[in-house]
């Protein structure tokens, strides 16, 4: 294998003729494989079928409970990252609308490692995504089916076994401070904690091993593979319906929660200060991915150039108010002391908020189709990524299969529903959703990077281009402006932090290592916005994604880096010397 093939970049006029042969990057969009049957209108409603799901319906809970009414700052200030990254999106997918997304971006703009990088990146992103999305799922599910009293899903079968067995530990330790059961029990706040206990005591056993696992995680993703595997047209007919229920339910909580709102609920506004806040960004930014995933749709569109970029906008721009407005409803009818629940839009209803039970279950119910119409999406999304890196050789052959008679990277879809299924019996979600976290922020940061190093590339034809504004003074001036802010906030504490911790020892050291590396990169770029006058959306798409992903721990970014390790493994072991660029 030779060095510069790491680097070999295909050309977009390879990438198109790719495309038009079937060859690569799509499944012959023209005449041999995927009907172009979508339009503007379902690109946002596929936006959207993304991007609303487990995030708003569950995770925003827990990060409510950490940073409390202030959170709904916290969606502005992430919309605004995803913007800029969604203009950079939406420029690529003009440039080459071939589906593929960011990794057929990657191949053009630098090349095949960094491709293969961003497509085993993406991996994480809708696998790893997915799995949060069926955990989610199950719990909503799993509430609804034992509210009904007619079923009951045992506690051991609707969790993961690290969330027993910490509920066990906690709970334990309450009891040895003197709590009873009972009051444990009783406590809205301590629910997650009190089913873990019981899902930990209550299961069978096998040689002291405690057998819990998420069956409806399970159920739900075979069942959304199957429709992805059909096709789709059916995909997207289930899809749009499925999605103006979800706009419809989220505004009916919008507006009837508002008649609930207690305004002393929002004092203090940011009880745990900023770093509360903060605590809630892989959460908040999970609940934004999604808009991404239209573009992995390109060669399905009836016009890719002019809709790709508005149906990723729209559907973010849309997303963006309802969050703001159901984070301000939700920490409006209750105390954020009450929020760390799974469900939080059905619990504001419920005998602990507002006590319409009747709301609880109809936001339950369409919790659990809501969330489907994500797993639907990106189950959809994640074969075509792999098709196109098999159709470049970078994979086997067989994932580029295409189902005779359903027209559908059969193979692809199927491995990518063991991908998701198998780990979702087990995974806490969590841990889930900080990996997918910073494994889409990482996407996002080098599509944003992308744009800037083709800003000057004459091959490409742009239907669509992020407005162009010169960062040569803006940047240094807000670069200025912030590190002042953060030298006067709270007696420079965010330097005196690190200061300490590059004093103090590798354990204090280790945590700041992402920010310290961050701020040499940010005055880098800085820099070079004097220097070259760059653009600015995709300046700004970098470093706000790049700061998001600052925040998400030590332990995050040492998972995130083995796994970019095990896929570099990967591509020296098989698509380095497969790989079909430059043999045709
Ligand atoms: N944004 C998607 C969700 O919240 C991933 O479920």
């Amino acid at each position: 294998m030779n060095f510069a093939q790491l680097f070999r970049k295909k050309s977009i006029a390879q990438i198109q003729r790719d495309a038009a042969s079937g060859f690569s990057d799509g499944e012959g969009g023209h005449g041999s494989g995927l009907v172009r049957t979508l339009g503007t209108l379902d690109l946002t409603a596929l936006g959207i079928a993304a991007i609303i799901g487990a995030g708003i319906f569950s995770t925003v809970g827990t990060a409510a409970f950490n940073g409390g009414p202030a959170v709904a700052l916290l969606f502005v200030f992430t919309a605004v990252a995803c913007g800029f990254s969604a203009m950079c999106y939406a420029e690529f997918a003009s440039m080459i609308p071939v589906s593929g997304s960011a990794y057929t971006y990657a191949y053009a703009a630098f090349g095949e490692l960094v491709a293969w990088i961003i497509g085993w990146d993406l991996l994480m992103e809708y696998a790893i995504g997915n799995i949060a999305v069926a955990i989610s799922w199950s719990d909503y599910f799993t509430k609804l089916v034992n509210s009904t009293g007619f079923l009951h899903i045992p506690e051991y079968f609707t969790m993961d076994f690290l969330s027993a067995s910490r509920g066990f530990d906690a709970v334990n330790k309450l009891l040895a401070e003197g709590q009873t059961l009972q009051s444990i029990a009783q406590k809205p706040e301590l629910s997650n904690i009190y089913d873990g206990y019981l899902a930990w005591t209550t299961a069978p056993q096998m040689g002291g091993f405690h057998l819990v696992c998420d069956l409806p995680a399970l159920m739900i993703t075979i069942i959304i593979t199957t429709l992805v595997f059909i096709g789709i047209r059916e995909s997207k007919n289930a899809s749009n319906a499925m999605v103006a229920l979800k706009v419809a339910i989220v505004l009916f909580v919008i507006i009837l929660g508002a008649f609930y709102v207690k305004t002393e609920n929002w004092h203090p506004f940011a009880p745990n200060g900023v770093s509360g806040v903060l605590k809630g960004i892989s959460a908040v930014f999970f609940a934004y991915i999604g808009f991404d995933a239209v573009s992995t749709t390109a060669e399905e569109c009836r016009n890719p150039q002019r809709d790709l970029p508005r149906g990723m906008i729209y559907s973010l721009i849309i997303c963006t108010v309802l969050y703001v407005l159901i984070s301000l409803v939700l920490t409006g009818m209750t105390s954020y002391k009450n929020l760390m629940v799974g469900d939080p839009m059905a619990f504001v209803f419920g005998p602990q908020g507002a006590n319409l039970i009747w709301v609880e279950r109809i936001v339950a119910v369409s919790a659990v189709i809501a969330i489907a119409t994500v797993l639907l999406v990106f189950q959809l999304g994640q074969p075509r990524i792999w098709m196109s890196m098999s159709r470049d050789g970078l994979l086997p052959p067989i994932f580029s299969s295409i189902h005779p008679r359903f027209k559908t990277p059969w193979f692809s879809t199927i491995v990518a529903g063991f991908v998701v299924a198998t780990p979702s019996l087990f995974l806490n979600l969590t841990e889930v959703t900080d990996l997918t976290s910073i494994g889409t922020l990482f996407a996002f940061v080098l599509v944003s990077l992308g744009i800037l190093v083709l800003e000057k590339d004459k091959s490409f034809e742009r239907k669509f281009r992020a407005p162009y504004v010169n960062s040569k003074f803006i940047a240094p001036v807000l670069f200025l402006l912030i590190m002042g802010g953060l030298a006067a906030y709270d007696s420079g504490s965010f330097f005196k932090e690190i200061a300490a911790a590059i004093s103090g020892g590798w354990d204090l050291f280790k945590h700041k290592i992402p920010i310290i590396v961050y701020l040499f990169v940010a005055f880098g770029t800085v820099c070079m916005c004097f220097l070259r006058n760059l653009s600015l959306i995709p300046v700004l798409g970098f470093l706000s994604c790049g700061y998001l992903m600052t925040e998400l721990g030590i332990t995050n970014w040492t998972r995130f880096l083995i796994w970019l390790v095990i896929g570099l493994v990967l591509y020296f072991l098989y698509g380095s010397s497969h790989s079909k660029l430059g043999k045709k």
